[in-house]
């Protein structure tokens, strides 16, 4: 099964991707915990980017985010073989963030060949709030850490879930303003529910 995480920066997709993780091994699942961007060189490249180290246009970097998940195609097919796959970020976050400056529909297309996940839970925290976390917890701020920009993203998300949803996908909006633990809880039950 392949879960994915989403929501603006500082809505705790780390967090909870981690505990759900946890909480599925308990259970006895394999579980392949991954996250995007990701490790691999593009997904290096796309880091130094968003910490500002140098500029490049936003087109660009719209096909480096889709070209680090082609890249992390293969190793999630495989895993889903035999386990629980759970992301952090998938091209939701394509969507939601790069549509900012690019055309939606463009987006879609370039992510159009990944694979579908069958659940998507989607943190709903206000911009504020994520703001607050990222400030007392962050040493640096990255290009899209801003709170008018996450509002911004926040709205687009709930836009995004409502149209996704229409077309057949899972997607599941979670409220993220809460305890860890209470958070963790809504998590859960939405899992099971859905593996019933
Ligand atoms: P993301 O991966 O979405 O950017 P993180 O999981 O890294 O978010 O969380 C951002 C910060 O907020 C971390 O320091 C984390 O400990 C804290 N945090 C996560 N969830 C909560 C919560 N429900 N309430 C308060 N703080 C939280
Ligand atoms: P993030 O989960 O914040 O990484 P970390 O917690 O390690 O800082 O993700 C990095 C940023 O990249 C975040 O602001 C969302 C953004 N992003 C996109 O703009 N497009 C994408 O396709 C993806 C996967 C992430």
């Amino acid at each position: 099964m392949f879960i994915i995480f989403e929501g603006i920066d500082g809505s705790g997709l780390t967090t909870q991707s981690k505990i759900l993780s946890t909480h599925l091994e308990k259970k006895g699942n394999k579980v392949f915990l991954t996250k995007e961007p990701t490790n691999n060189p593009i997904g290096k490249i796309i880091r130094d980017i968003l910490k500002g180290s140098y500029k490049l246009d936003q087109e660009t970097l719209a096909l480096l985010f889709a070209a680090d998940r082609s890249m992390h195609m293969d190793s999630i097919k495989k895993e889903l073989k035999d386990s629980f796959v759970i992301c952090d970020r998938y091209y939701f976050s394509n969507f939601a963030y790069q549509m900012l400056q690019i055309d939606l529909d463009h987006l879609i297309q370039i992510n159009s060949r990944f694979l579908k996940p069958d659940l998507t839970i989607f943190l709903d925290v206000p911009a504020e709030i994520c703001k607050k976390r990222i400030d007392e917890n962050r040493e640096h701020i990255e290009i899209f850490e801003h709170q008018e920009t996450l509002e911004k993203i926040r709205e687009n998300y709930l836009k995004i879930i409502e149209s996704f949803k229409k077309k057949g996908f899972n997607i599941v909006k979670i409220d993220g303003n809460r305890s860890i633990e209470e958070t963790h809880a809504a998590v859960a039950a939405c899992v099971e529910k859905f593996l019933e």
